[in-house]
């Protein structure tokens, strides 16, 4: 059994997941903090979790019905992520693998993201193409196996995440942006303005720089009034380019690759107009459950089942990461 706690960014997580994949339970504690500064603050989101990290672990285990003494392995995020943050985690993480003599496991946020989908119902096998899109990050890799991850292509400039979370801002809607500019997206239309999709950017890249600007003139050139009445619209049609762009992307990966299987995983892939978009591929499009690709813990353990524990003393040395892989 593993007891995995993942805190690189504004979301307090522990999960025990089982060496098969079986999710035993999740806990994500969401701060909401930080809404009204319109954005993380890396301060206050690590106190944050100084404050909750020992509940949150406590009630993971409790979900699961499992004492500390039934935990063979810790498995913790390393980075990237706000350092601060991450520390909290990495701090708990140490103490419980040491003090309980339990062997610890660092892990990558990212590929977090990229093996969320092998978890149970799912159990998505490689190779598989995986999309992951969040606010830091957006990237499509190859994944031959737990091991063997490849990148093939990735934002050249603003995660999908944060052109969305840009994009909200921008109407006027509440920090962070997806969810609320789905639900405005919801009653408008999405070909009422032609938004760009990042279409000169050849093969599996994309950018999302121009799509924030255009919305911005957008806005500029209705008018308070106007933009105002056509906000839903501008919601639907700015969702829809970013989704578009994505599943272009996801599409040519499948073309360059071979593949048949896609996984998707990242914030943005709880977006129910990418996911009905991915959905309809003519491919094997795996899609977990939202709580799966928002920050979790269970595709923390995901990882950890496969990479191998520190001793001791590398254990005691870790340290985490702000961006780029271990
Ligand atoms: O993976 P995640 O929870 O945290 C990071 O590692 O970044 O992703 C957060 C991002 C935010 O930009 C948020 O606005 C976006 O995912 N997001 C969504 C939705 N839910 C969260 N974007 C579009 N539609 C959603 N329903
Ligand atoms: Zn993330």
């Amino acid at each position: 059994m593993i007891l995995a706690i993942e805190t690189s960014c504004d979301d307090t997580c522990a999960a025990v997941v089982d060496d098969d994949g079986t999710i035993r339970s999740n806990v994500i504690s969401s701060q909401g903090i930080h809404d009204a500064y319109g954005g993380v603050v890396p301060e206050l989101a690590a106190r944050a979790h100084v404050e909750r990290c020992d509940l949150v672990i406590e009630q993971a285990l409790r979900d699961a019905g499992a004492a500390l003494e039934d935990v063979d392995r810790i498995a913790v995020t390393q980075g990237p992520g706000l350092v601060g943050a991450l520390l909290v985690g990495l701090q708990a993480a140490k103490a419980l693998a040491l003090a309980r003599d339990v062997p610890l496991v660092p892990v990558d946020h990212l590929d977090g993201h990229v093996l969320a989908a092998t978890l149970r119902p799912l159990a998505v096998e490689p190779p598989f193409v995986a999309l992951v899109a969040s606010g830091g990050h957006t990237f499509l890799s190859r994944v031959d196996g737990p091991d063997a991850i490849v990148r093939l292509g990735g934002t050249l400039d603003d995660a999908a995440g944060e052109a969305i979370d840009k994009g909200a801002r921008l109407l006027g809607l509440p920090y962070p942006g997806g969810p609320a500019l789905e639900r405005l997206a919801a009653g408008g239309d999405p070909a009422a303005f032609a938004f760009p999709t990042g279409a000169k950017v050849r093969g599996l890249d994309c950018s999302f720089s121009g799509l924030k600007t255009a919305l911005l003139y957008a806005v500029r050139d209705l008018g308070e009034e106007e933009t105002a009445r056509r906000r839903a619209d501008l919601a639907a049609s700015y969702q829809r380019a970013v989704v578009e762009a994505l599943a272009v992307r996801v599409e040519r990966a499948l073309e360059r690759t071979g593949l048949r299987r896609v996984a998707i995983g990242g914030g943005v892939a709880a977006n129910g107009a990418l996911r009905a978009r991915l959905e309809a591929l003519d491919a094997d499009v795996a899609i977990p459950d939202r709580s799966l690709c928002t920050d979790n813990a269970a595709m923390i353990a995901a990882v950890a089942r496969f990479r191998p524990a520190l001793d001791p003393d590398a254990a005691i040395a870790l340290e985490a990461y702000a961006s780029g892989q271990r």
